[in-house]
């Protein structure tokens, strides 16, 4: 008798672990966004597409790092609570210790028109401001 209730407890302690685990993994879930989004700013606002570049064969990494300036992968991403996190101006403000990045305009022209001008596989991208800027 002891044995089975052992047997038992041991079966539901494996599956708490595994759900527990693969919990862990899957996160949120936390996805780019198939529709494009809008990045306001104080005065302006951008648009931006997500499928438009990752169609590219863009990394997350690419556009979204840590604290420490390290990529960030979408399994990373995964786990985030919220999209809110990934917010450049959380850290892209006037306490940023790079003088040069302390504005979101700073950070996001830097990465966003300099790609444009560089291109990708010959394709290039919008440097007009009325390209990126709806309003
Ligand atoms: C490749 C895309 C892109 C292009 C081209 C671009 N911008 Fe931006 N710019 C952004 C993004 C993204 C932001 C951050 C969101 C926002 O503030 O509108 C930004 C922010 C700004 C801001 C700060 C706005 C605010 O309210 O804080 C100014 C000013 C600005 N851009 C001016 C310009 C001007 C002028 C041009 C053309 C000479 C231009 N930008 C071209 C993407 C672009
Ligand atoms: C070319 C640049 C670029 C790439 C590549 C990129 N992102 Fe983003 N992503 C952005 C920008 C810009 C924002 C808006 C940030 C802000 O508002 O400050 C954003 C926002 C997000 C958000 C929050 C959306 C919301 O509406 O709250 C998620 C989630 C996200 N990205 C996931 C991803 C994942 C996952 C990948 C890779 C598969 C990825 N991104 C690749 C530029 C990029
Ligand atoms: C969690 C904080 C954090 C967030 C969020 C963040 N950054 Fe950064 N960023 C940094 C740090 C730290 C550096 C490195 C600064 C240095 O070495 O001087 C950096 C450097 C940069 C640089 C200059 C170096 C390079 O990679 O070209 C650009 C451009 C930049 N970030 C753009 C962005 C954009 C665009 C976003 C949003 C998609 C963003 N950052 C989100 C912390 C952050
Ligand atoms: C790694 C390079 C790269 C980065 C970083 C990048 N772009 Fe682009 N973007 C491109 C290329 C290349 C195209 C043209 C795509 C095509 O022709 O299929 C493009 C196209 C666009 C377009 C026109 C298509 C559309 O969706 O209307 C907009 C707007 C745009 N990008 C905004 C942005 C903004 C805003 C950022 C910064 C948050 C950004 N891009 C960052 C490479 C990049």
């Amino acid at each position: 008798m002891k044995k089975i209730w052992l047997l038992v407890f041991m079966v539901l302690s494996a599956t708490a672990l595994f759900v527990g685990t693969s919990f862990g993994t899957e996160g949120t879930g936390l996805k780019a966004p198939e529709a494009e989004i809008i990045i306001e700013g104080e005065k302006k606002s951008a648009k931006f597409s997500h499928p438009v570049h990752l169609n590219l064969g863009v990394a997350c990494g690419q556009c979204h790092h840590d604290s420490q300036h390290q990529p960030l992968t979408d399994t990373d991403i995964a786990v985030m609570e919220n999209g809110q996190q990934l917010s450049c101006a959380n850290c892209h403000n006037k306490d940023f210790s790079d003088p040069k990045l302390q504005t979101p305009k700073a950070a996001f022209h830097a990465r966003c028109k300099e790609c444009h001008k560089q291109g990708v596989d010959g394709k290039t991208g919008p440097t007009k401001c009325t390209g990126c800027h709806v309003k």
